[in-house]
């Protein structure tokens, strides 16, 4: 593979220093970056070369604890390089020009590639973009990752869109929803895929309604004036819920291509029912938290947080919302998928859950169902649940027993112990700039995707503002608004308990 030359821009951030980095260090000790690659930081301060590195490498200790390994960093530490630069002064972009070194003939073999990673405010993407587009530095050689937000709206999506297509065409740009590199997520595609028993059944014949929680117990965590102006439909839903949404209920693709695949996600989105003014009540349940408890401590309210965090914010922004959606195929027709995602729940994990439907002819006194668990975070995990006869100690008798089979996790074959001897999984930052370092755009979104969800997410906004809907209140703490029960089409299809909840 050709060396690279990773730009991160806000390289002495907080999502660098945190996230990329470490998963940059990893990839390196597992063989990832090539030989002689160069790993660039680029932010507004001045740091010495040395006393960047020192501050990397703190940090490293820091969030690998027992873990870290000096004969890593120094492997790592080779390829770490620091640059200040002023991302809003023309002149200040030459550091840049002059590190890359790109040949005049810009067609002209590099020898090398490059990925620039956007880890900066979106306010920022238009000049770095123009910038990188005016100094020439987007040859075909290079690629562009982007982290969300993308967009607040569809208008805006397509505005930030067009930015970005401006200077680099799709096939080079990269945007990141982390949730496409959960292992749980991307393991979806084989659990699906690879086995007819699921495939044959995974359809609305036999698959009564889906469940999908995300779960979270921060609550605005120092982002008051971003959560608060967006919300979780706006924050979480659109991204990484219907994300989820799409895995589950994409048809087969052509190929595991990239497009392919993407090509199915889109018809999901696009195939969503609209909610209206007219229905909205049925279909969705807005929240926001209350005073309460977690892990024995005392939290204040959304509204209290808001006014604490000196901003004047007019405290709208949703922290819990639940939603039936109905997807319009002809594999989904009927079948409501349950989505709800909230801040301040009693402890965070993600998890879907698929429920079949009975058998056709009941034997037995009681409705069985089988239902498929998927435990995305904090741990892996798939249970299926089946009915075996009940073993009785008291002579015959036949009653179905529900019995969990535990399909477990699938370790990666290369997965890799740490020098504590651990296993572990590679993080999901981890495996997506793998994919950006090989070229690889299976796992990142694409444009259309972007639209096709906004454009869905606008429509529930504009139902709600419409209908008024109201605001639920909840405690922090708690399972969230009772109010979501009223989604629910059937008794049978209660909402799992929320985990930790009383
Ligand atoms: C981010 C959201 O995209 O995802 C945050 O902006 C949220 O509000 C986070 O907390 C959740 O990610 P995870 O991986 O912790 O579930």
């Amino acid at each position: 593979m050709k060396p690279l030359d990773i730009v991160i821009f806000g390289g002495a951030g907080d999502l660098s220093l945190r996230k990329l980095l470490p998963a940059l260090y990893y990839a390196t000790r597992d063989g990832h970056v090539p030989k002689g690659s160069r790993i660039l930081c680029v932010s507004r301060t001045k740091y010495e070369h040395e006393v960047f590195l020192d501050l990397v490498k703190d940090k490293l200790q820091a969030l690998l604890t027992g873990v870290f390994d000096e004969k890593v960093w120094k492997q790592f530490r080779q390829h770490l390089l620091y640059q200040d630069i002023d991302l809003g002064d023309t002149t200040s972009w030459q550091k840049l020009v002059d590190f890359l070194g790109l040949p005049e003939d810009r067609t002209a073999d590099f020898g090398r590639e490059i990925v620039y990673y956007l880890s900066v405010p979106p306010a920022l993407f238009q000049p770095v973009c123009e910038q990188l587009k005016a100094q020439d530095l987007n040859p075909t050689y290079s690629r562009l990752v982007v982290e969300k937000p993308l967009g607040e709206s569809l208008e805006s999506a397509k505005s930030l869109n067009k930015v970005l297509s401006s200077t680099f065409p799709e096939t080079q740009i990269y945007r990141i929803d982390h949730y496409l590199g959960k292992e749980a997520v991307q393991n979806l595609f084989a659990l699906r895929f690879s086995n007819r028993l699921i495939e044959a059944t995974w359809n609305r014949d036999h698959i009564q309604s889906v469940e999908i929680t995300v779960a979270e117990t921060v609550g605005l965590e120092g982002r008051a004036e971003y959560l608060d102006r967006t919300g979780v439909l706006r924050d979480m839903v659109q991204s990484h819920l219907l994300q989820l949404v799409c895995c589950i209920a994409m048809n087969t693709p052509l190929s595991i291509d990239p497009d392919d695949i993407r090509d199915e996600k889109v018809r999901v989105l696009k195939a969503l029912q609209p909610i209206t003014a007219d229905n909205v009540a049925e279909h969705v349940v807005r929240g926001q938290y209350g005073v309460g408890e977690l892990d024995g401590e005392k939290v204040p309210s959304y509204l209290s947080e808001v006014m604490r965090s000196g901003k004047v914010l007019d405290g709208t922004g949703e922290t819990y919302v639940a939603l039936k959606l109905k997807i319009n195929t002809d594999r989904w027709q009927g079948v409501p998928f349950y989505v709800r995602t909230g801040k301040r729940l009693p402890s965070r994990y993600a998890q879907v859950i698929v429920r079949f439907k009975p058998v056709l002819r009941n034997l037995f006194e009681t409705e069985q169902h089988n239902t498929l668990v998927i435990e995305v975070q904090p741990n892996l995990g798939i249970t299926l649940n089946m009915f075996m006869k009940q073993v009785m100690s008291d002579g015959p008798g036949l009653i179905p027993h529900r019995q969990e089979m535990d399909l477990g996790e699938s370790l990666p074959e290369d997965i890799k112990a740490d020098s504590a001897g651990e296993y572990r999984f590679p993080s999901a930052y981890e495996k997506l700039l793998i994919d950006v370092i090989k070229g690889n755009q299976t796992y990142f979104v694409r444009d259309d995707e972007i639209f096709a969800a906004w454009k869905w997410i606008d429509g529930v906004r504009a139902a709600w503002a419409e209908a008024e809907l109201p605001m639920q209140n909840y405690s922090a703490g708690g399972k969230g608004p009772g109010a979501a029960d009223a989604l629910l089409e059937h008794p049978s299809h209660a909402w799992s308990d929320v985990k930790g909840a009383a």
